[in-house]
This record gives C-alpha cells, sequence and structure tokens, in this order.
C-alpha cells in the first residue's frame, strides 16, 4: 500500500543503509519510488543494495561512503548531496556500548557521541533549512527506548540516545507551521548487527538471553506508519509504558532499568 511519500519530494537520504533498521528504511522507501541517498562507511554493502533497488524499482540512488564520526562528514556529505534536494531525513546510524562506564575506552565513547548525536544534528541543520523552505519534508530520527531512561551498564549510549529523542521531540513543534514532519522511532531490542557490535564480548548464550528480538521491518513500518500523525513511536504497547516512566522519579526508574540489564543481557556478570 502506497503511503504517498512522495508528498515529501523525489529524494531521500538515509543514514546507516548498510545494514539493520537503515537499509530496511532504504527498501521501504525505495517501494515508494524515492530516490535514495544511501550512507555509510561499508561501501560495498551499499553498492550492492543499490543495485538491488535500482534493479527492483527503477530508481535513481547516491552511494556516499562516510564515517559519520568525522568532524568534516556534514560538508562532505551535502558536498557529494549537490542540487538533489532530500525531502526526507533519516537519521539512522548509530551504534551502542555495554559494559562499565568506568573501563570504556575514550576513543569509542568519543565516536559513539559524534555519530549518534553530533552527526544527527549537524545533518539536520544542514538539510532542514531546505525542507523549510520548500515547505514540505519529513525528519525520522532514530532514538532507542533506551533514551527513556537512564541505562546502567550501557550508560553513554543511553544518554546518546535520550539527546536524539529530545532533539526530534523539541523540533516537532518547531518545524511543525514550516510543513515537516518530525518523528522519533523509539525500537527496543530489534535484530540487527547491533548487539555484535554493542557487546562484543557477548557469549552465545548471553546473546540468546536477548528475547523477543523484533523485525527491522516492523520498526519501519511502525515509523512510516507513524510519520505525520505521531511524535514518538514504540515497537509495542508495553514499550508505549516507556513514556510512563517520566512520571517516576530518576532513581527509580535507573535502578529498575538496571536489574533488567543485567537480567537480561548477562551484561554485569561478563563484565565481571
Ligand atoms: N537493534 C536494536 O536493538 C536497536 C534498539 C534501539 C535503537 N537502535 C538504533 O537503531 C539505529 C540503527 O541500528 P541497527 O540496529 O540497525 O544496527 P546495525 O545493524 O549495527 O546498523 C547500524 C548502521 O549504522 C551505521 N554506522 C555505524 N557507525 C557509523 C559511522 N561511524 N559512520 C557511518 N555509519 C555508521 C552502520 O554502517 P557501517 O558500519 O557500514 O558504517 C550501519 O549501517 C541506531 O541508531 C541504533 O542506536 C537499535
Amino acid at each position: 500500500m502506497s503511503r504517498n511519500l512522495k508528498r515529501y519530494g523525489d529524494w531521500a537520504l538515509v543514514t546507516g543503509a548498510s545494514a539493520g533498521i537503515g537499509m530496511e528504511f532504504a527498501k521501504a522507501l525505495a517501494e515508494e519510488g524515492l530516490n535514495l541517498i544511501l550512507i555509510a562507511r561499508r561501501r560495498v554493502r551499499l553498492e550492492t543494495l543499490s543495485a538491488e533497488l535500482i534493479e527492483k524499482y527503477g530508481i535513481e540512488t547516491l552511494v556516499i561512503e562516510q564515517d559519520l564520526g568525522l568532524p568534516d562528514s556534514t560538508d562532505w556529505i551535502s558536498g557529494a548531496v549537490g542540487e538533489r534536494q532530500p525531502g526526507m531525513l533519516v537519521l539512522n546510524a548509530g551504534f551502542g556500548y555495554y559494559g562499565r562506564f568506568a573501563e570504556m575506552e575514550e576513543a569509542a565513547l568519543r565516536q559513539m557521541v559524534e555519530v549518534n548525536c553530533t552527526s544527527v544534528a549537524l545533518l539536520a541543520r544542514r538539510f532542514v533549512p531546505d525542507l523549510i523552505e520548500r515547505r514540505r519534508g519529513a525528519l525520522i530520527i532514530v532514538s532507542s527506548v533506551l533514551g527513556f531512561f537512564p541505562g546502567p551498564w550501557i550508560s553513554a549510549y543511553s544518554a546518546t540516545k535520550a539527546f536524539d529523542l529530545m532533539l526530534g521531540e523539541s523540533l516537532r513543534p518547531e518545524l511543525k507551521s514550516a510543513g515537516v514532519d518530525v518523528l522519533n522511532l523509539c525500537p527496543a531490542t530489534t535484530d540487527t548487527e547491533f548487539h555484535q557490535i554493542a557487546n562484543p564480548r557477548n557469549t552465545p548464550r548471553a546473546h540468546a538471553q536477548v528475547t523477543g528480538l523484533a523485525d527491522p521491518r516492523a520498526m519501519v513500518k511502525l515509523a512510516l506508519e507513524g510519520l505525520g500523525r505521531k511524535a514518538t513511536v514504540f515497537p509495542g504497547p508495553g514499550y508505549a509504558a516507556s513514556l510512563l516512566t517520566r512520571l517516576l522519579p530518576r532513581k527509580w526508574t535507573a535502578n529498575i532499568a538496571g536489574l533488567v540489564m543485567a537480567r537480561d543481557k548477562g551484561v554485569e556478570r561478563q563484565a565481571d
């Protein structure tokens, strides 16, 4: 069923299109007939995806191999995009980092903040003015249910996702009168490469404990159905309860989240 996403324009930009949720966004948008700007570090994967989508849907694509953790990545991307005017921005690229904060590698922490926060803010800043000028557009920011509450043993990641969530929630009313729809997608545990990257010490046993992995295609469907209607979308009614955590003292939610993390992910045990 067409969602008429071309109302935003002919081109969409997707960061993190080489895997997981971003790749599924690319496929869904191509199916709607949108031309795609595909961004990630793994060029071969992007090229393969691009060829598949051109063949299947007859769209145009632009592949941009770019590390979003680099300080000049926004300049490189806007240079490569050139005269194309993406009407839809899917700022999805990101990664997590489980473990004890005191033991985290500083370089990885810096990279996570750059990719999950800085590049999201700067790419939005670079492309949103065009949307405002054209008085139509869509901005989808991929946050996480972890953006809603403190996340012991995944503390800094949780903080980056709170940044994404707050940025999107703040921009929504700011851009509404300009005809720009803003949506936060807040996935919970989804079946992508995320978990292996976020927790490389994950044993097969601990990985199997990550129960109820959601299908990334379902996350994309949720986002595209919510776009223009909702501010934030979750994987299911259970996770909508994340909103209720805003009513609880942070100390409680932090303690509860710590217990859940230790139980479900085996993170504390692995760190010991
Ligand atoms: N999976 C989950 O359980 C889950 C839950 C909540 C939220 N999320 C969020 O969903 C988003 C997508 O994650 P995913 O689950 O689809 O994970 P994934 O399968 O690991 O995909 C992550 C994507 O981000 C890209 N990326 C990572 N670092 C990058 C960098 N430095 N420069 C450019 N691109 C980079 C990766 O591409 P390259 O490696 O090719 O660069 C890849 O395309 C993330 O923002 C994540 O925080 C995921």
